[in-house]
């Protein structure tokens, strides 16, 4: 992003990733700007065009998550995009040895709360332990 002329800001725990970002801006003819800190108190200062994570986002506490998003939105210029790679549980991928997956099932429905018609995707997963 940082090459195809973009204003590019990196944040990440660990300076050892930032010092990587930085050498690889450099050695690519390109500079960004790094921000070493937690991504549970991370917050944008300015509109952002476009808000990339990959593999990070499962270190949001449980407890900052809505608070996280909600200051990341409403920081995200009109039009701007969010593009967030996730890892995630998936049924054919095991959580654990011990556990056997006896159901799964994945469903979309409609809501009305907050007076507001709009749509829900989830799942049923039901495991048992041996
Ligand atoms: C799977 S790596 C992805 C790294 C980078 N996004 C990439 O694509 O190369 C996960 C990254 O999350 C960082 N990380 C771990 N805990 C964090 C936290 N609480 N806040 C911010 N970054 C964190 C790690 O230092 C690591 O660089």
């Amino acid at each position: 992003m940082a090459r195809q002329g973009f204003a590019v800001t990196a944040m990440d725990f660990a300076p050892a990733g930032l010092e990587k970002a930085k050498r690889l801006a450099v050695e690519m003819g390109t500079t960004l700007h790094t921000v070493e800190g937690d991504i549970n108190q991370f917050l944008l200062t300015e509109p952002v065009d476009l808000l990339y994570s990959i593999g990070a986002l499962q270190y949001i506490h449980h407890e900052n998550r809505a608070k996280q998003f909600k200051q990341w939105q409403e920081c995200t210029a009109p039009a701007g995009l969010h593009v967030l790679f996730a890892f995630t549980r998936h049924p054919e991928v095991e959580i654990a040895p011990d556990w056997e997956t006896v159901h799964t099932e994945e469903m979309i429905f409609d809501c009305q709360s907050s007076g507001i018609p709009h749509r829900h995707a989830a799942r049923i997963l039901v495991s048992r332990k041996s």
